[in-house]
Parts: structure tokens; C-alpha cells; sequence
């Protein structure tokens, strides 16, 4: 990548093509004081306002920064580095992120523990960075007490409040408005498919387990989907294109959304799953297509469900589990209430906590 003037104007040369660089595009990158909060880093005019005609008086490159004149009498100095990291076009922070695939003989994952200082740590980097690969993480020796969980959200972002609460207390009881309030099997799913935007990431930390069943169990839906794109692209297809409503009723709320269960981005990649089996309605379409449609699902449905792509672990008191709703399916085996306690407590939060906290580490030990 290079930057180059001529009879000023500004190019850039990415070593294939050379463009050149709108001079309003630099004009808005103007940082001196008048023009740029140093606190905020957030501007102190309006470009939207401005016209764009603006032109390029004087423009040179000294050691390592592109310094323009611009007609209005308004100076910039800007770092090369910084406008090729603009033209990349690219999350360079999460989408570099490469997520790695596992099924049942995921071993050796990585536990972090809990101490002093946890949030602003080089080690929640590496949490961080763990969890966008795998879309779990586990932490040993968080604190239970005082509702702890939500501290614990708050101290990467911020906690996402539903309908059930700032946190819910997963516990079996009578009259449960969910089954997961029972002390049932429960197969994998993800979270709240009903809702939009679905929580991105839940978190759930365990208080006290005393029964001998009631094993967690993880599935990894990227590794699941991409299987099943190779195996059957025609049921790949319908599963990402039929969109299905999901609904969620107490006396209280209606919730609900529509979406395919395997939902790709604008360049067809993986971007999110949605599987809860018991919320779902697909939509009255051509018999042949529900055929081919159901026969999909059915495949899908048994991939989660297979051992083969299960991993089953057992939280005790202080464990903290983090997981990537849109990407990894959670269950329990089922347990007997009589043989003791059983108590989770839960919360979500979304990726910007995560992204944000991520990027703000790495700014900070300038990884
Ligand atoms: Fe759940």
C-alpha cells in the first residue's frame, strides 16, 4: 500500500490499482483542535452540512504523514497507517478472528479463572479472543454472591434486560412459564429466537449443584451447518432461506420474530443460528417445498441432537459459562430435584460489550 501525489491530488496504490482518494474524504478527516474533541475523538463540525467541492491547495508527505492545504484554509495532517487501515474495509479486531469447528472430541479447552483486576486484564483479552473462537468460555472461581452475575456483565458491558428479568435464576419450580424452570431433559436450542435482535451472548453461572445429572451440554451450530452445507446442500439451502415465526406468550408479552434457521450474511457465510423446536412455525408453503422443507429440518435436528456433536460437562459452584447465542446450542440433562440444589442464575449480553471491551484491550496492551 502506498500513497502518492500528483499535481495535488492524492492516490492510493494498493499495489494492483491506483485510486484516487476524494479530497473531501481526507477533508473530513481533519483532527486538529478546532476540529476534533480530544476526549471523545468525536467531532466538532459537520461534514454532512458541508459542501464537498472542497480542493487540495498544497499537498506532501513527510515522514510518514500525508499534510494537505485545503482550499478553505483548513489544514490536515494524517497518518499513512491510518489511511490504509481505513481502506482495507475490514473488522480488523473480530472478523480476524477465525472461528475453529469442534464436535465431541473438543478436549483441552482452556478454563480462566477469576481474580482482582479479571475485567482490565491481558488475560480477558485471551478470554475474549477464546470465545470468538470457539463461541464458549468457561471462568473457574467467580464470585456467587450478591447476585454477582450481573456485575460480572456489567464489567464487559452492559447487561441486556428481557421480559425475564436483569437476570433469571434457573431453578426448577411449579407453575414454570419455561422448561427450563423444570428439572427436565432439555435438547439443545439457543435462547430467545423470538426476540429482536435475540440476545447475542447468555451467560450462565452456576450457585450450587448438588444433583448428580443436570450436565451442561454445548453444540457448536457453525460446525453443525457447515457439515450439512457440505453433506446436503439442497437442505442447506432451504434452511436458510425459508424464514419461520417463533413466538414466546406468558400473561405479560407476546413475543415475536421471523427468520431461517440458518441465517448467512450478504456474501452467503454463516452468521447465526436460531433452533428451538418448540417455538417455531413454519409458514404454509407449497406441499413439495414443506416436504423437502421438514425432511430438512429433520436432518438438522438430528445433527444437534447426535452425540457425535455434543460436548457434556458438568458446572460446580463458581463456574461461569459464556456462550455465543447466535452461533452455540445449549442444553441439560435432566436431574432429580430430591438429590439436592440446582441453581444457575443467567443473563445476556450483546456483542457490542464484547467487541468493545476487546478492542479497548488490545488498544490498551497495544496487541
Ligand atoms: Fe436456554
Amino acid at each position: 500500500m502506498k500513497i502518492e501525489l500528483n499535481k495535488n491530488k492524492v492516490f492510493f496504490n494498493n499495489g494492483k490499482s491506483v485510486e484516487e482518494i476524494h479530497p473531501f474524504w481526507l477533508r473530513e478527516r481533519v483532527d486538529g483542535e478546532e476540529y476534533l474533541d480530544k476526549g471523545t475523538q468525536q467531532r466538532l463540525f459537520d461534514p454532512s452540512s458541508m459542501s464537498c467541492e472542497v480542493t487540495i491547495e498544497n499537498a506532501i508527505i513527510n515522514e510518514g504523514f500525508l499534510e494537505i492545504n485545503f482550499n478553505d484554509g483548513v489544514n490536515l495532517k494524517l497518518a499513512i497507517d491510518r489511511i490504509a487501515s481505513e481502506f482495507s474495509k475490514k473488522d480488523t479486531v473480530i472478523k480476524s478472528i477465525n472461528k475453529i469447528k469442534w464436535d465431541s472430541n473438543l478436549e483441552n479447552i482452556k478454563n480462566f479463572k477469576f481474580n482482582e483486576n479479571f475485567f482490565e486484564s491481558k488475560e480477558m483479552h485471551d478470554l475474549l479472543i477464546s470465545f470468538y473462537e470457539y463461541g464458549f468460555v468457561i471462568i473457574k472461581n467467580v464470585p456467587t454472591e450478591n447476585n454477582f452475575i450481573v456485575n460480572f456483565a456489567n464489567s464487559i458491558g452492559s447487561v441486556r434486560r428481557t421480559n425475564f428479568g436483569e437476570h433469571f435464576n434457573v431453578r426448577s419450580k411449579s407453575d414454570p412459564n419455561d422448561l427450563a424452570y423444570t428439572s427436565l431433559y432439555i435438547s439443545p436450542h439457543t435462547d430467545n429466537p423470538y426476540r429482536n435482535p435475540v440476545p447475542c451472548i447468555q451467560i450462565l453461572h452456576c450457585i450450587e449443584n448438588e444433583v448428580s445429572g443436570g450436565f451442561s451440554t454445548l453444540v457448536d451450530g457453525y460446525t453443525v451447518t457447515e457439515h450439512l452445507k457440505n453433506q446436503d446442500p439442497e437442505a442447506y439451502k432451504v434452511l436458510s432461506e425459508v424464514k419461520v415465526r417463533f413466538k414466546f406468550t406468558d400473561k405479560n408479552v407476546v413475543l415475536e420474530d421471523w427468520s431461517e434457521l440458518i441465517h448467512l450474511d450478504e456474501n452467503k457465510e454463516f452468521k447465526q443460528v436460531r433452533f428451538s423446536p418448540r417455538l417455531d412455525y413454519v409458514p404454509m408453503l407449497e406441499k413439495n417445498k414443506l416436504d423437502l422443507y421438514y425432511k430438512a429440518r429433520k436432518k438438522l435436528s438430528n445433527l444437534y441432537n447426535s452425540e457425535k456433536n455434543r460436548i457434556k460437562f458438568k458446572l460446580g459452584p463458581k463456574d461461569l459459562m459464556m456462550m455465543d447465542n447466535h452461533r452455540v446450542l445449549h442444553g441439560r440433562t435432566e436431574f432429580d430435584p430430591k438429590e439436592g440444589k440446582r441453581f444457575l442464575q443467567g443473563c445476556y449480553i450483546d456483542f457490542d460489550s464484547t467487541e468493545g471491551k476487546l478492542r479497548h484491550l488490545k488498544r490498551k496492551f497495544n496487541i
